[in-house]
């Protein structure tokens, strides 16, 4: 255990300690690590291996194969663009990512000779060529170097158990057929023979590692939800899935989402490569150095290393619109919320009872502040049970919901995946019933601790536990909720030490390939938000459905958005929810917005303030508390913050017909609502480093204020002109400007000629338009709902 999770596993323990979670936490360590201890082998002797000398290629439809001493590259090209890379025999499936299996094949692509005796492969978007020591190079259609990923190193385990430990598979086939061999050839390593795998046993691939270079001036973006960016600097960035415990500043890292996804900005152009791989792994990433025209750059890099799984990328290249709409198109298109999603929501944890959340309601109501959304937290349940209700505090839910709609106001319940596992607990039972439950590798079902007390996991990665969860949420809907909110799906089980999460020897379905948690955990929030999402198509077909969830991976966005999860109360935590909606953005979960006010302790009236005006522009617009925190409700602050928070409301509520329209454009394009300043000019070096504001659409540049007693900002500006929104001054970019940022509102700038839909009297929409620059048109998009 490192300093760092040591720090975790206290926190953990401080949230739980003093009640019967405290204990539960350090015996439920000691079982996890009991467990593992049994059914992980030891890492044996490994042997290296590296690709070795290309022997020969066979070109295929899209691409084509390469064959090294000991391995081989399948490289295709896809017809959404996006180019596949697979060592070792790795295809493009099984995935989780992948919105609709592999794409079809752009046929026009093939492999053909290349000097020095490589090969390559020509798309339209990208030459790949792959030398004959297995360096792969990614040119732009012009020959610009965007990337070169040297060739993979394995570490074959010298006893033939790749990877160790039970379950699992080679390069994505099932376990229970024969091992997976590589393609065959005169070169080939020969695997079968040195990895016997046992009819009980199936290796899991070896442990591996990969580097590549980037341009000097590039910088590095994405890798799911990360705290301290979204320019990723110079340091290592775990890929495993972690509740921080607690809460959240800009070090803490790993958090919720993680994915092995980089979006790359240099001068020669913009890409994204993905590493479809699940397992535990780290990202080193290192930014490169110019030498100031003395032709002695230093180039920038990384090296990705997993745990097992396949050796497979995928590469994209475009601009950022269209290296998101390639994203997207392969791992699917975002899912639309529904209008009153884009509204204020209030969360608590701690309501309490249903008077409160009345009187809650009503305080919005009197004090002219428009309300979309109430969030239930687990305090609303039995005994903080999943799906049961503490009919004391809330003797009518139902009719509580009614009450709230007739009032224009949803109700939206937390759903978590641990299920109190006591006998006779109706959930328990039926999951038993249909042995939905994670079992151990001898059988038994894994407990672990989470607010109910000891609780057991459903399997998300088994259609049939899907189906059957998913049947659950008819108790939710029944109960007249309008939306769910996943939450400790990381999954979360406290502990006092180690990892707080299940056993990484813990079995899998895999949709029935079998693995365990090493391979399951980063996609077991993703899973269970298929299974919510599916259930609530079909239970409320004519709605859409409302789902955000804490945890996910590359593709979560098919199912719904999520939030910032616990961040700290505290001006670093401000910033670091700014990160976190910018960087999954690039990642296509365009749908996200922080804990407005900071999760933990209590915000000064100022902190609280901006944090309001920031939320207000972020797709998921929530105030949101943990049950010791102090009060929310922009009320609690004072005349002054009341009626700045109110502006801000009401600016949202005007603003509404455009961001239902960034809503549609980012379920048709990838587009994220909130983008980077660079978005439309990724080659604007200064733009690149700049991280303390963003973009709405194409129309406006918002610049939040981010630390105290400010009341003037520099704004670094893209090309164009741009205007004040509250004064109608204009600036002409590229450049930095200083503009007023008073207290009463945060600095918003309109692009010349933008022209957006905002709402009018009476439901009306209009348009607003900006005028545009000099011998310059102006236009815009609209699209209703
Ligand atoms: C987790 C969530 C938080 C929620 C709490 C209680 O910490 O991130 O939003 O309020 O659990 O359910």
């Amino acid at each position: 255990m490192d300093a760092r999770d040591l720090v975790r596993s206290v926190r953990a323990v401080g949230t739980t300690a003093g009640s019967a979670w405290g204990w539960r936490a350090v015996r439920s360590a000691w079982r996890r690590q009991r467990v593992d201890a049994s059914a992980l082998p030891r890492r044996g002797a490994e042997r290296a291996r590296v690709p070795g000398p290309a022997t020969g290629a066979e070109p295929e439809p899209g691409g084509g194969v390469v064959r090294f001493a000991r391995s081989s590259l399948r490289v295709r090209v896809t017809s959404v663009g996006a180019v596949f890379c697979g060592w070792d025999g790795a295809e493009p499936e099984p995935s989780y990512a992948l919105a609709r299996g592999c794409p079809e094949t752009d046929v026009r692509a093939l492999l053909e000779p290349d000097k020095d005796g490589g090969w390559r492969v020509v798309a339209e978007r990208m030459t790949v060529s792959v030398a004959r020591d297995g360096t792969v190079e990614i040119r732009t259609p012009g020959g610009l170097l965007l990337r070169r990923d040297l060739p993979p190193r394995w570490w074959d385990p010298v006893d033939g158990r790749a990877g160790g430990g039970a379950g699992g598979r080679v390069n994505g086939r099932p376990r229970g057929g024969p091992a997976a061999p590589p393609l065959k050839g005169p070169e080939g390593p020969g695997r079968p023979d040195r990895w016997p795998a046992g009819p009980a046993f199936r290796p899991t691939g070896p442990r591996w590692a990969r580097r590549s270079e980037v341009p000097a001036d590039a910088r590095f973006f994405g890798l799911g939800g990360r705290a301290h960016g979204p320019r990723l600097r110079t340091g290592e960035y775990r890929l495993w899935n972690t509740d921080p415990g607690g809460a959240f500043g800009p070090g803490d890292d790993p958090l919720y989402i993680t994915m092995p996804v980089q979006f790359v900005v240099s001068d020669a152009g913009t890409h994204l490569v993905f590493d479809d791989n699940s397992w535990d792994g780290r990202v080193r990433l290192w930014e490169g150095e110019e030498g100031g025209g003395s032709g002695h750059d230093r180039p920038g890099g990384c090296e990705v290393r997993m745990d097992g799984g396949p050796v497979r990328r995928w590469i994209v290249v475009g601009g950022p619109a269209r290296v998101l709409q390639a994203w997207t198109a392969l791992t699917g298109a975002p899912a639309l919320p529904p209008r009153w999603a884009l509204g204020h929501h209030h969360a608590r944890w701690g309501f309490g009872s249903a008077a409160e959340v009345r009187r809650i309601v009503a305080g919005y109501r009197e004090h002219g502040l428009p309300l979309s959304a109430v969030h239930l937290d687990i305090d609303h349940y039995r005994g903080h049970r999943v799906f049961t209700v503490d009919t004391e505090r809330f003797p009518d839910l139902p009719g509580l919901a009614t009450e709230l709609r007739e009032a224009g106001v949803r109700l939206v319940s937390i759903v978590d995946p641990g299920v109190k596992a006591a006998p006779g607990e109706p959930v328990y039972e039926s999951g038993k019933a249909v042995d939905a439950f994670v079992r151990d590798a001898r059988g038994r079902e894994v407990r672990g601790v989470v607010w109910s007390g000891d609780s057991v996991f459903p399997d998300f990665t088994d259609e049939r536990v899907r189906r059957w969860w998913g049947g659950l949420y008819a108790e939710r809907v029944a109960r007249g909720f309008a939306g769910v909110w996943h939450d400790m799906n990381e999954p979360v089980s406290f502990a006092a030490f180690g990892d707080t999460t299940l056993p990484r020897s813990a079995r899998h379905s895999l949709e029935g390939r079998g693995g365990d948690h090493r391979e399951a955990h980063n996609v077991y929030g993703l899973t269970m938000a298929r299974a919510g999402y599916e259930a609530l198509c079909a239970l409320v077909p004519d709605e859409r459905p409302f789902l955000f969830s804490r945890s996910g991976w590359a593709g979560m966005q098919r199912y719904g958005g999520t939030w910032s999860g616990d961040v700290a109360t505290g001006w670093p935590g401000l910033r670091a929810s700014l990160s976190l909606v910018l960087g999954l953005g690039l990642c296509g979960v365009p749908y996200s917005g922080p804990d407005i006010g900071g999760f933990t302790g209590s915000p000064s009236p100022e902190l609280f303030l901006r944090w309001f005006q920031l939320g207000a522009w972020m797709p998921l617009f929530r105030t949101h508390a943990a049950i010791t925190a102090g009060r929310r409700e922009p009320w609690e602050f004072g005349p002054l913050v009341l009626e700045h928070a109110r502006a801000a409301l009401l600016e949202r509520e005007r603003l509404l017909p455009y961001l239902v329209t960034l809503a549609h454009l980012a379920r048709r394009t990838g587009a994220p609502y909130v983008r980077p300043v660079w978005w439309g000019a990724p080659e604007d070096r200064a733009l690149r480093d700049c991280e303390d504001a963003f973009l709405l659409g194409d129309a406006l540049l918002v610049a939040p204020v981010l630390g105290p007693g400010v009341t003037r900002r520099a704004v670094r500006l893209p090309r164009g002109r741009w205007y004040d929104t509250a004064t109608g001054q204009a600036y002409e970019g590229p450049g930095r400007v200083v503009v007023d940022a008073p207290l009463s509102r945060v600095p918003v700038l309109a692009r010349a000629g933008a022209v957006l839909p905002v709402a009018g009297e009476r439901g009306a929409v209009e348009l607003e338009a900006w005028a545009p620059a000099p011998g310059r048109e102006g236009s815009g998009v609209v699209v209703r709902d």
